[in-house]
């Protein structure tokens, strides 16, 4: 039996189609209940369902053989995990964005005071880049930092730009890219090692047969207009 932590939130949507798609048609946790632990015997597995912050935690403790979580999370908590897969899917980048107008201003003060829910990794950039920083822990809602002024810059995930540009901010540097990522237990990957391999397999194999059909593309009618007309499925 695997015991598999999940990430509430934006992955777990994509991590269970990919689950269902390696062929674990019975990994199907409720997403909307308030329940935090599925068994799922028929495929020897139970779900946890978990803050995504907390996934390395139950990996790397033991409490769960396997996880699925951000590279974001990975970069700033350093846990002691093994990472045999990138996922693909969850594709974002960390980024350090300013006001518009603001963004050329190299120093606002003596330090500039970053807002940000990943202290590790901003502290990081700013010491290798020599820019003296005061970073300000925050949960949540980052872009709010800057408007209220508690903060000159955000280090943040940045997956369309849309709340950044409805914030009326901008990207001034990428820090790293992140995707979901599959963690392993150090002792459950030789313990039980049959079990895990297994999973693993199935799951790369899974993520690398591509999705069909990626896109629907409408099919020009004879008199030129696309609309309306039959639509043909294309690879992207
Ligand atoms: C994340 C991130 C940004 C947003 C970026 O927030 O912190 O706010 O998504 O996505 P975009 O570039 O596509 O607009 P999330 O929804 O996870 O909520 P949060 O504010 O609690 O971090």
């Amino acid at each position: 039996m695997l015991t598999v932590a999940l990430c509430k939130g934006k992955l777990i949507e994509p991590t269970l189609e990919l689950f269902v798609k390696a062929g674990y048609t019975a990994a199907k946790p409720a997403t909307d209940s308030r329940r935090l632990v599925f068994p799922c015997p028929e495929i020897g597995m139970t779900f946890l369902i978990v803050r995504p912050a907390d996934v390395p935690t139950y990996v790397e403790y033991g409490a769960a053989d396997i996880g699925i979580v951000g590279k974001d999370v990975l970069l700033e908590q350093d846990s002691d995990v093994y990472e045999p897969l990138d996922l693909g899917f969850g594709a974002c980048r960390i980024a350090v964005a300013a006001l518009q107008g603001e963004a050329s201003r190299d120093r606002l003060s003596s330090k500039i005071r970053v807002a940000t829910k990943y202290p590790k990794i901003t502290e990081r950039y700013f010491n290798q880049h020599g820019v003296p920083v005061e970073i300000i822990k925050l949960y949540g809602s980052i872009e709010l930092a800057p408007i209220v002024g508690l903060a000159d810059r955000i280090v943040d995930l940045v997956e369309t730009g849309n709340t950044l540009k409805a914030h009326g901010l901008i990207e001034v540097g990428c820090i790293a890219q992140s995707t979901a990522r599959l963690i392993v237990n150090r002792a459950s990957l030789k313990l039980k090692h049959q079990a895990v391999s297994e999973l693993v397999k199935k799951l790369r194999a899974a993520c690398a047969r591509p999705q069909w059909p990626r896109k629907i593309v409408p099919l020009k009618s004879s008199r030129g207009n696309g609309a309306g007309g039959r639509k043909r499925r294309t690879p992207a």
